[in-house]
């Protein structure tokens, strides 16, 4: 991230310094690039069309959109405040808030939560990034032009069969976030999102417009916007609340690190509503991308997780220019999960660095190259151990593999717990006075996100949780 007065200061500095030393974002631009960086990414153009497609459409978007709205939105905004007053790393930032305001040192746990939890997502978010850096390969070499679904399709299970090839992809993309985070420099990644960005934006709505000449673009409206919500099941709205905490980059303190680089005198709301509007605009054109192209082929929406994969590539095969067009989406998604996969190591490597006295190279080394490891199951779960189920006695887990029991572990339930415990300490513990200090809201507002964080999020967390172990 790029800070005014070092241009590369990491997490460290950071912690070691006093905060006039580490230095602020030099905008709000640039927060705003940041965190768009990290909440962009697989979990919009991968992750939300398929869950979307699994879960039935309109009334699961709706639920998801509600979600956004009301938890996501607000806790974004504790996160980014409490580390801003805090002023230090995520679990130093608790601790300080917690010292000053006296409140029991437990409460840094939250960021422990968060160190788990990016290190269990990295795991499989880096075997799903190496299945974009493939697809490079794949549109770029032509092999996709003029290809039918089934030839498309076959593409795709080939790539998923083959566990060594799944695991060169995944050891290439690990190293692109390592050599990033070890190196601790932002600046230049600052630059790259604020044009790779608006890049995959435009293409994007590139094959939104291309979809739209498909025959079936109604249908895909209709299926995303018209709720049906007979369709909508319990484990559906957990999936959405997840997903709204997934998409966001909440409830592991990655918002709360990014908070403490944010200058005083800018709004923590008005920021945190741009880049969530900015992230369930990329969802939704991705959702407007790919359902017409799963219509007018005849393909099943419920797919799952090969759904972009099996999908946007039949697009590519079509369209005038389309391996070219293919290879360029395909680097920018490499892009997009890039800035996220760093964003999810960055917390375990700080954590390292602080509570082990580890440097930085080899913090970012050990937790890598683990978290490395740990993918390999995934890749396995996608082919030698497909039949692998290890919690299947318990009902809600029944035939789940290990790549989808990490999915669901982690988006399901670490990520909204740690933010229920943002919520909490916002809600109920912090003191209100320092609130209203950091978020300079009309009283109104400030009524409306307390009242908010205090009571709805933590109820509808709460509920969601309770429904599904019923
Ligand atoms: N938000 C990212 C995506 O949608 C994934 C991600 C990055 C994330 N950092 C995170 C999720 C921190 C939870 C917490 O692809």
């Amino acid at each position: 991230m790029s800070v005014t007065s070092s241009g590369s200061a990491t997490y460290s500095e950071a912690v070691e310094g006093s905060n006039a030393k580490r230095g602020l974002w030099s905008s709000r631009l640039a927060f705003i690039l940041a965190a768009t960086g990290s909440a962009v990414g697989l979990g919009n153009i991968w992750k939300f069309p398929y869950i979307t497609g699994e879960n039935g459409g309109g009334a699961f978007v709706i639920m998801y959109l509600a979600c956004i709205a009301v938890v996501g939105i607000p806790i974004m905004m504790a996160e980014v405040m409490i580390g801003r007053r805090g002023g230090r790393s995520p679990v130093n930032s608790l601790r300080l808030i917690a010292e000053r305001d006296k409140l029991h040192p437990a409460w840094k746990l939250v960021g422990a939560v968060g160190v788990l939890a990016g290190f269990l997502i990295l795991s499989f978010y880096s075997v799903i990034g190496g299945w974009a850096v493939s697809y490079v390969g794949t549109a770029a070499s032509g092999q996709l032009a003029g290809q039918s679904a089934d030839a498309i399709g076959a593409i795709f299970s080939g790539l998923l069969s083959d566990p060594l090839t799944l695991l060169l992809w995944h050891t290439v993309f690990m190293a692109l976030v390592m050599v990033v985070v070890a190196r601790g420099v932002r600046s230049g990644l600052e630059r790259a999102v604020s044009i790779l960005m608006p890049g995959l934006f435009i293409l994007l709505l590139i094959v939104v417009g291309y979809a739209m000449t498909s025959g079936s673009f109604g249908k895909a409206v209709t299926f995303l916007f018209q709720p049906d919500f007979s369709k909508l099941t319990t484990s559906g709205v957990l999936v959405a609340l997840g997903h709204a905490f997934f998409t966001l980059s909440l409830g592991m303190a990655v918002m709360m690190a990014y908070g403490s680089y944010l200058p005083k005198n800018i709004s923590i709301a008005k920021t945190s509503i741009t880049v969530s509007i900015i992230d369930t605009g990329v969802a939704l054109l991705a959702g407007l991308a790919i359902f017409p192209i799963v219509f007018a082929n005849g393909l099943e929406p419920g797919a799952g997780p090969g759904l972009i994969f099996q999908t946007l590539p039949l697009a590519f095969g079509q369209m005038p220019m389309g391996s070219f067009f293919g290879t360029l989406f395909f680097v920018l998604l490499i892009f997009a999960a890039w800035t996220s996969g760093i964003s999810l190591l960055e917390p375990i490597v700080e954590w390292l660095e602080e509570q082990k006295g580890l440097n930085r190279t080899v913090s970012t080394l050990g937790a890598g190259v683990v978290c490395w490891a740990l993918g390999i199951a995934s890749i396995l779960s996608l082919n030698l151990w497909s039949d692998v189920a290890p919690l299947s006695f318990i009902p809600m887990l029944e035939g789940k593999t290990i790549f989808d029991l990490l999915d669901f572990f982690t988006a399901n339930i670490l990520l909204p717990l740690g933010g229920l415990l943002v919520a909490l300490f916002a809600g109920w513990v912090m003191s209100k006075q320092a609130m209203e200090n950091e978020l300079s809201l009309s009283a109104s507002a400030f009524s409306l996100w307390f009242v908010t964080l205090r009571f709805i999020t933590p109820v509808a967390v709460a509920v969601v949780f309770i429904y599904n172990l019923i």
